[in-house]
């Protein structure tokens, strides 16, 4: 498994994983119109491929040798502190270090273009990616609603410094 920064060819892939992973891991916690437009694959692909083009994101993916592209990590650089905009790995390749290492990479991303903080938000209810960035050091911040759906909140994480995910 490697981490590398994506390329366009990669979009199609990364849609597919978003797609695939807000199907599996937000439809016990979101209702069917919510989640709705999140699993239009066309329309992924095109909010990732504009995201992707963007000066201030970060987006890299980790690659196994023999299945390829198994999950990605954004961050949106801009901003007061950079902010994870995502973090997915396939199902079937959970649990083997390609989500520890997105987050080593991002960070280290992070600190050569002059940046320590870093916050992202998690879904009210996905306890597994919480306790996952809890033992990656990041600090729960607050909880608050999130602004692209109704009734929906997040709970904030934030690492003060990234460096810590470096170590
Ligand atoms: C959270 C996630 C990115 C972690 O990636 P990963 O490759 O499984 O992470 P690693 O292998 O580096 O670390 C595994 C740890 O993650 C945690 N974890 C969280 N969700 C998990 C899942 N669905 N399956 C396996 N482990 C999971 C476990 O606590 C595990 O700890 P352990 O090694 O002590 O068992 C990944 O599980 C995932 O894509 N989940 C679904 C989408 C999601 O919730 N994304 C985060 C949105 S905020």
């Amino acid at each position: 498994m490697r981490v590398r920064a994506a390329t366009p060819r990669d979009v199609e892939r990364i849609a597919a994983i978003k797609v695939r992973n807000w199907a599996d891991t937000y439809s016990p916690l979101l209702d069917a119109e919510t989640l709705r437009p999140f699993l239009d694959e066309s329309a992924q692909r095109q909010s990732v491929m504009e995201k992707a083009a963007l000066p201030g994101t970060l987006l890299l993916v980790a690659e196994d040798e023999h299945r390829g592209v198994v999950g990605f990590a954004m961050t949106y650089l801009t901003g007061p502190e950079p902010w994870m905009e995502s973090l997915q790995v396939l199902h079937e390749y959970r649990g083997h270090g390609a989500g520890t290492q997105l987050m080593r990479a991002t960070a280290a991303g992070l600190l050569s273009r002059g940046h320590q903080a870093m916050q992202l938000g998690v879904i009210v209810g996905n306890t597994a990616a919480a306790r996952f960035y809890e033992r990656l050091g990041a600090e729960l911040v607050k909880v608050e609603p999130v602004t692209w759906a109704a009734g929906v909140s997040h709970m904030v994480y934030r690492w003060p410094d990234v460096v810590v995910l470096t170590g």
